[in-house]
C-alpha cells in the first residue's frame, strides 16, 4: 500500500547533503584562518555577488533588514523623511524605515503581481512633504515594475531603493536584473531565501562608488579610520563564516532557481488543468467550469521569476480551512503576510485605517504559500497539487462570488 509523502514547506537538509563536502571545506577554511568578521572571504563574496547581479559594488552586512537601514542612511535619510513602500511585504521593509526615524508611506499593490503599484505610488507621492525614496519590493521573487519606478523617482528627484531580499537572480519585464536600476538594492541571505546562509546575512549593492564607500563606513560604526568616527553608524558587518557558506551556495544558485521554476511550472500546469486561472483573473469573476483559485501570474520572458515563494489565492472564507486541510495531509504551508504592515499595532501612529489599501488587505486574507523548494520530489509535488485541487474543487461552488 502506498502512503502519501510528507511535504514540508521547506527542507534544507537535502541541499546541505548535496554540497556537504564543499561547505564543510569552506567552513574549515574560515576556522583555520581565525578571521571571522569581514576579511578576505567577505571581500571575495562581495565581488562574486556584484558580478552575479551585474552591479559594480557590493557591501556585505548583517541581514536584509540592516541592509535597508544602511541604504537609507547612506542616502542621507533623516528622521521625518518619507519612504514610499508596500504594506503587503515582510515586516522588515517598513520596520527598517521606521527604526531610523523615517516615515513609511504605505502604497497598495497590483493584485496581479502582488508588487507595489506604480500608479498608486505616484498618487501617494502627491501628499508627501519630505519624500526621500521609493522602495519597491520584488515580492516572492518576481520583479516590480522598475521602469515605472525609475521614471517616477527621476521626476520627483528622489532615489529608488530596491528591497530585493526575495529576488536574487530575478529579472524585470525588460530583462534587466533586479538591483541594477535602483540607486541601492538590498538583499537578504536568510536561510529560506533562494541563496540562504547558515544564519543571518545580507548585502547592499550599488553602482555608485560614493554610496558603496558610505555603506562600508556605516557598517563599522561610521568609521573609516579605526577609532575615528565621522558619523554614527552601526555594527552591520557580515561574518566570514556566512560569506564562505554563501560563496559555495552561489555556485549552485542557477541550478536551484531552475528547480524552483520547474516545480512552479508543474503546479501551474496542474492547476490550469483543474480549471484554475492565473492571478490576472480576479477571484470574484466567475468562470464557467473553473475552480475558485488563482495561481501566480508570471510576467513573460525576458522577465525571470525565481520563485522564492509560490503563492496561490483562494477566497477568504476558504484560505484558513484549506491550510488546515493541507496540514492534516502533512503538507506544509505558510501565510505571507496575514497582517499587512499598515494594520500592525506598532504602525498605528501613522494613522492608516483599515480599508485604505484594499488590494493589500484582500491579499493578506486570500493568499497561501505552497512548498516550492528545488529538492521536492515528483511524488511530493503531485501530492500537493492533488490535495489542493481536490479541496478547492470540492469547496468552490460555495466560495466563488458570482
Ligand atoms: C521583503 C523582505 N525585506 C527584508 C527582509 C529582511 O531580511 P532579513 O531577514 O535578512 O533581515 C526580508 C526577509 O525575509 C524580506 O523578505
Amino acid at each position: 500500500m502506498s502512503t502519501n509523502p510528507v511535504v514540508p514547506l521547506l527542507d534544507l537538509k537535502p541541499q546541505y547533503q548535496s554540497i556537504k563536502s564543499e561547505i564543510d571545506e569552506a567552513v574549515a577554511r574560515v576556522i583555520a584562518s581565525q578571521i571571522f568578521i569581514l576579511g578576505p572571504e567577505v571581500e571575495a563574496f562581495e565581488k562574486e555577488i556584484a558580478e552575479y547581479c551585474g552591479i559594480k559594488y557590493a557591501v556585505g552586512c548583517t541581514s536584509g533588514s540592516d541592509a535597508i537601514v544602511l541604504a537609507l542612511m547612506a542616502l542621507g535619510g533623516k528622521p521625518g523623511d518619507e519612504v514610499l513602500c508596500p504594506s503587503y511585504t515582510f515586516f522588515a521593509t517598513g520596520g527598517a524605515v521606521a527604526r531610523i526615524g523615517l516615515k513609511p508611506v504605505w502604497v497598495d499593490i497590483d493584485p496581479v503581481t502582488y508588487n507595489m503599484c506604480p500608479v498608486l505610488t505616484a498618487e501617494a507621492a502627491k501628499s508627501c512633504k519630505k519624500l526621500k525614496a521609493i522602495m519597491p519590493v520584488h515580492l516572492y521573487g518576481q520583479a516590480a515594475d522598475m521602469v515605472a519606478f525609475e521614471a517616477l523617482a527621476a521626476r520627483l528627484n528622489v532615489s529608488v531603493v530596491e528591497d530585493a531580499a526575495q529576488a536574487i537572480g530575478s529579472r524585470d519585464a525588460q530583462g534587466v536584473p533586479v538591483g541594477v536600476r535602483g540607486a541601492i538594492a538590498t538583499w537578504s541571505f536568510f536561510p529560506s531565501k533562494n541563496l540562504g546562509g547558515f544564519g543571518d546575512a545580507g548585502m547592499c549593492t550599488t553602482n555608485s562608488a560614493e554610496l558603496a564607500d558610505s555603506m562600508k563606513m556605516l557598517r563599522v560604526h561610521g568609521s573609516k579610520v579605526k577609532y575615528i568616527h565621522t558619523v554614527v553608524g552601526m555594527n552591520g558587518r557580515l561574518d566570514a563564516l556566512q560569506a564562505a557558506v554563501l560563496r559555495v551556495k552561489l555556485r549552485h544558485l542557477e541550478a536551484w532557481h531552475a528547480g524552483r521554476q520547474r516545480n512552479a511550472a508543474f503546479y501551474d500546469g496542474a492547476f490550469a488543468a483543474a480549471g484554475a486561472s492565473d492571478s490576472r483573473t480576479p477571484l470574484t469573476s466567475h468562470q464557467k467550469g473553473g475552480i475558485a483559485m488563482r495561481f501566480p501570474y508570471k510576467i513573460p520572458a525576458p522577465a525571470r521569476h525565481i520563485y522564492n515563494q509560490y503563492i496561490i489565492r483562494v477566497p477568504q472564507g476558504m484560505r484558513d480551512d484549506l491550510r488546515a486541510h493541507l496540514t492534516a495531509q502533512k503538507i506544509g504551508t505558510e501565510i505571507y503576510y496575514p497582517v499587512p504592515l499598515h494594520l500592525q499595532e506598532c504602525f498605528e501612529y501613522l494613522g492608516t485605517k483599515p480599508g485604505t489599501l484594499p488590494h493589500t488587505e484582500a491579499a493578506s486574507l486570500e493568499t497561501i504559500a505552497l512548498p516550492i523548494f528545488p529538492d521536492l520530489t515528483p511524488d511530493q509535488l503531485r501530492h500537493v497539487a492533488e490535495r489542493v485541487v481536490q479541496y478547492v474543487a470540492a469547496n468552490s461552488k460555495s466560495a466563488v462570488s458570482v
